[in-house]
């Protein structure tokens, strides 16, 4: 890892920096707004899609050339759960491709001086030792079901690399693990486990219903961290990091779908029988990332998965009917 050349770049805070947030209104980007937000800055430069296309570079280098941001968290991408994925690959592809290279080139034509670029736990290959290091990537196949979302995303690791050896621009990547926390997709067939069982869940519980079915055996195990503990990890990374290796982000620990659906049974008052449908498919038996490398820079996740699900379900219960499935 290199990071010798960047040293003195130090926090955006410190330096007055000109913060851009390239997919603000989503869980991650309004989680990174929220961070710096506390952290006392001004708001940072953001666009919604409507207003700023990120797949098109010319429009992105003219906003660059505009705002001339000198700090970029790239939050920004298509992002869907395993039918979304399946229904449309192409767009998932050439969507998240258009995004990275747009936003990449723009930001080292205008000098920017340090971007964050966001990826996924998806780009490590389907079967592969636990948990999973940084090393790992490209050391099997993919997940087909994403693969072509998980090559976009690997791809936006090998620009980040690219444009650091060959102009010596200091960009950095981050690789999440699962996410959930406020933001979240509730959509009923769009939606990640978490907020698939709450919405399950909540409606057993306030419709008195004596059993839940969830899909497959319940015992794949994943890991779960607050989107607000990513927030602050890259503000962390931001802050501190100055390497070429791409960085682990998630708690270190995971747990079984089983333990996770009784957790949430819990949380939302649901007491009746959990049934387990054997014949839905389980998908990957287990993915959890190594998390040394960033536990060693000195970030530890703050949110414990209890916790975090018992505000994250008192949101969900407090809203009004409509905004149930957004
Ligand atoms: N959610 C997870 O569990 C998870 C886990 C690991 C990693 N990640 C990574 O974190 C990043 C953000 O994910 P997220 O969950 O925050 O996604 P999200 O909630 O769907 O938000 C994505 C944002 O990207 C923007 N966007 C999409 N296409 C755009 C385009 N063509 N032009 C401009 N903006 C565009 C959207 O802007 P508008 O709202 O303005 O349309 C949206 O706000 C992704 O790189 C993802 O891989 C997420």
């Amino acid at each position: 890892m290199s990071t010798e050349h960047f040293d003195d770049k130090g926090s955006p805070i410190d330096n007055g920096a000109r913060i851009y947030v390239a997919g603000h209104r989503g869980m991650v980007g309004s989680a990174i707004v929220r961070a710096l937000k506390q952290r006392g800055l001004d708001d940072p430069i953001a666009f919604t899609s409507s207003e700023l296309d990120l797949r098109d570079p010319t429009a992105v280098q003219r906003m660059m050339d505009r705002e001339r941001p000198t700090h970029v968290y790239l939050a920004a991408a298509k992002v869907g759960g395993i039918k979304a994925n399946a229904d449309a690959p192409a767009d998932f592809i050439f969507d998240n491709l258009m995004i990275e290279t747009s936003v990449i080139r723009a930001a080292h034509l205008t000098g920017v001086s340090k971007l964050l670029f966001l990826g996924s736990s998806c780009i490590y290959p389907k079967v592969t030792a636990q948990p999973i290091t940084e090393g790992q990537l490209m050391t099997g196949a993919l997940e087909p079901t994403n693969a072509p979302y998980a090559l976009a995303k690997i791809a936006g690791i090998e620009l980040c690399k690219a444009h650091r050896k060959q102009h010596g621009s200091n960009f950095i990547s981050a690789m999440p693990t699962n996410l959930y926390g406020p933001g979240d997709n509730y959509h009923p067939t769009g939606s990640h486990v978490i907020p698939a069982l709450i919405r399950k869940f909540h409606k057993a519980a306030l419709s008195g219903a004596p059993a839940v079915d969830c899909w497959g055996s319940g015992t794949p195990r994943r890991e779960f961290l607050h989107v607000d503990d990513l927030a602050e990890a890259c503000l962390f990374l931001m802050d501190v990091y100055n390497g070429e290796e791409h960085v682990n982000v998630g708690t270190g620990v995971d747990m079984s779908i089983l333990e996770l659906a009784e957790m949430i049974a819990k949380l939302t008052g649901f007491s009746g029988e959990i049934c387990w449908d054997s014949s839905q498919p389980d998908g990957t038996m287990r993915k959890q990332l190594d998390c040394s490398r960033i536990h060693a820079l000195g970030w530890h996740h703050q949110v414990e998965v209890e916790a975090g699900l018992r505000a994250v379900i008192d949101d969900y219960a407090a809203r009004p009917d409509e905004a149930r499935s957004k």
